[in-house]
């Protein structure tokens, strides 16, 4: 159509966290009125860090299914399995071949990774960012949201794009970051100073969209905050802040507003508060995430339809690239 096309995607590495909810799909669900909306469930670049096939393929599979139950509709957005579209590691292998070793070195995301696994620096966690931009290149997407930790894979993108078309003419379209409406930024709830990672090996540092009620309680009740015991909206009080962002965030309440309803309550009681706030909206999406989760030809049927558009899409670009290299 004539819509623009947008792309993203999560790694199946953990169970989606709030972070990820409130931060990214939350956003993505009212894209799809303007946008071609391709999510991928990024399961190739996975396998970067070592991971357990049976666990892999259940977070995949949960990974697609807390996408539906988080309200994106797989009917009117192209929801694929990154691993079914063989085209994405064949773009990639052109593209690394057009990629400066150089490039890649300058990459921080690489060093970190590379330092917080350092038993398993292998080739394909040096080379994430061509596959990644092979994701984006091959569906000829218009905008891709990104968070801070992936702009220098899109500034990547773009130059290896341009590179290819200032060889070859017009192939790809250069996409532009999407900044749409900010997604709240969810810090750890054991170090506030931190992201909420859905890797984090402290059990207590996120909450899981899983996670049930008296689980999502206990957690914020023992997430990290000061002695002073006032609700208040300060850069000093990391903890505190972050819970006001995600009661915010969710609430749509500004911190002054938080601020007063909250003037002469302590911090037990506003932690509850907060969980129950998280509360109101994942039982609804756990509800949908368990109804899925019964329903295994209909996932199965999703699975199917949206890996042949996600290839008839993606294999347009793959041939004209094959084209115009010489195959
Ligand atoms: P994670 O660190 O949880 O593995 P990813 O790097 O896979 O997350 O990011 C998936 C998406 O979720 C991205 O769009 C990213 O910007 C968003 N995201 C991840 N963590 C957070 C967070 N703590 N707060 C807000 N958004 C987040
Ligand atoms: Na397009």
């Amino acid at each position: 159509g004539d819509k623009k096309t947008l792309f993203s995607g999560m790694q199946a590495t953990g169970t989606l966290t709030l972070g990820n909810y409130l931060g990214a799909l939350k956003n993505w669900v009212v894209l799809e009125e303007e946008y071609d909306c391709f999510y991928c469930v990024v399961d190739l670049h996975s396998i970067t860090v070592r991971q357990d096939p049976a666990q892999l393929r259940k977070r995949a599979r949960d990974l697609l299914m807390l996408y539906i139950a988080a309200g994106i509709n797989p009917e009117k957005n192209c929801l694929y399995y990154q691993s079914h579209v063989s085209a994405h590691a064949e773009l990639s292998w052109i593209l690394n071949c057009f990629t400066y070793m150089g490039e890649l070195n300058r990459m921080t995301q690489f060093k970190d990774k590379s330092e917080k696994h350092s038993d398993n620096i292998n080739a394909g966690l040096f080379t994430y960012p061509v596959l990644m931009a092979a994701d984006i290149l091959l569906f000829q997407s218009d905008v891709v949201p990104v968070g801070a930790d992936q702009k220098q894979h899109l500034e990547i993108t773009r130059d290896i794009a341009q590179r290819f078309n200032g060889i070859y003419g017009d192939v790809f379209t250069i996409p532009e970051p999407y900044f749409g409406k900010a997604g709240a930024r969810v810090m750890s709830l054991q170090e506030p100073t931190k992201k909420m990672s859905k890797s984090d090996e402290n059990p207590n540092a996120g909450i899981l969209l899983t996670d049930k009620p008296d689980v999502i309680i206990k957690k914020f009740k023992r997430a990290v905050t000061d002695s002073d015991n006032q609700v208040i909206y300060s850069e000093d009080k990391p903890g505190i802040r972050n819970l006001m962002d995600i009661y915010m965030a969710i609430t749509g309440s500004s911190a002054a507003e938080v601020e007063k309803e909250f003037e002469n309550s302590g911090y037990g009681d506003f932690k509850v508060a907060v969980g129950e706030s998280v509360i109101s909206v994942l039982k609804p999406l756990q509800d949908r995430f368990d109804d899925l989760s019964k329903n295994k030809d209909y996932i199965d049927g999703i699975i199917k339809t949206n890996a042949e558009k996600a290839n008839y899409a993606a294999g347009k670009t793959l041939r004209k690239v094959q084209r115009k290299v010489g195959f």
